[in-house]
């Protein structure tokens, strides 16, 4: 089979885009997106995710408000001076800047997964909500990650919702099936793409016992 290697440039530029602009996404571009989303695989080809596309200015602002107050309530102790370039700086930056204009975002994109318990809860221990099926829903999330880049939108994927989930159940209809696995701002990134910055393969890759790094 031949290689693609655009398919290899564009995973190495799937960075974390916080700063958008707040021009329109288009109906079908979205769902381009999105249908490239749910060709994930999942057990048994269940599709366990559904999706929450929320466009209103009054829907955003309360996310927003809720957002911020979900960061400032684990994060408000900590600064950087404005000098510092450090990436640790910048990240914390571009969260406090995505924070900040969270209802600029054109689409605000709920993912969310059936929940079901996991096979090592046995039985007689399952007790309340089982957690959405995160592993079912992640490769659609990257999908949809990988997607928005081909198409030149920007996305970060973000967890903080965590922190007042039944009210933004309760305030969207959400059916309690459900859980939210992530929230995903999109839209027309200010900045460009570059590349990621990771740890290559060959330093996190064991050979047939775990610490053996040569195969
Ligand atoms: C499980 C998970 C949770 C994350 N939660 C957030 C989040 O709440 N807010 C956010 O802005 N980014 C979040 N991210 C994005 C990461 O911060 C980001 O991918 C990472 O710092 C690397 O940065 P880069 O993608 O720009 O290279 C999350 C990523 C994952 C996989």
């Amino acid at each position: 089979m031949e290689d693609n290697p655009r398919f290899f440039d564009l995973v190495g530029q799937v960075r974390a885009m916080r700063r958008l602009k707040p021009d329109p996404v288009p109906e079908d571009l979205l769902m381009k997106v999105l249908n490239a989303g749910v060709q994930a695989p999942s057990g048994m080809n269940s599709q366990p995710w559904s999706f929450l596309v929320l466009r209103e200015a009054e829907d955003k602002q309360w996310f927003a408000e809720r957002y911020k107050a979900a960061i400032e309530s684990r994060f408000g102790g900590f600064s950087f001076a404005d000098e510092d370039d450090s990436p640790l700086a910048r990240q914390f930056r571009a969260l406090q800047y995505q924070m900040n204009h969270m209802q600029e975002c054109p689409v605000l994109l709920i993912v969310c997964g059936l929940r079901d318990w996991p096979f090592k809860v046995p039985e007689a221990e399952r007790v309340g909500l089982a957690p959405p099926n995160y592993g079912a829903i992640y490769p659609c999330v990257q999908n949809i990650l990988l997607a928005c880049r081909a198409v030149g939108l920007g996305t970060a994927l973000t967890t903080m919702h965590q922190v007042f989930e039944e009210e933004l159940m309760e305030r969207f209809q959400i059916p309690v099936e459900y859980g939210v696995v992530v929230t995903m701002p999109i839209g027309y990134p200010m900045g460009r793409f570059g590349p990621v910055r990771r740890r290559p393969a060959e330093e996190k890759t064991y050979f047939g016992r775990w610490g053996n790094t040569t195969s």
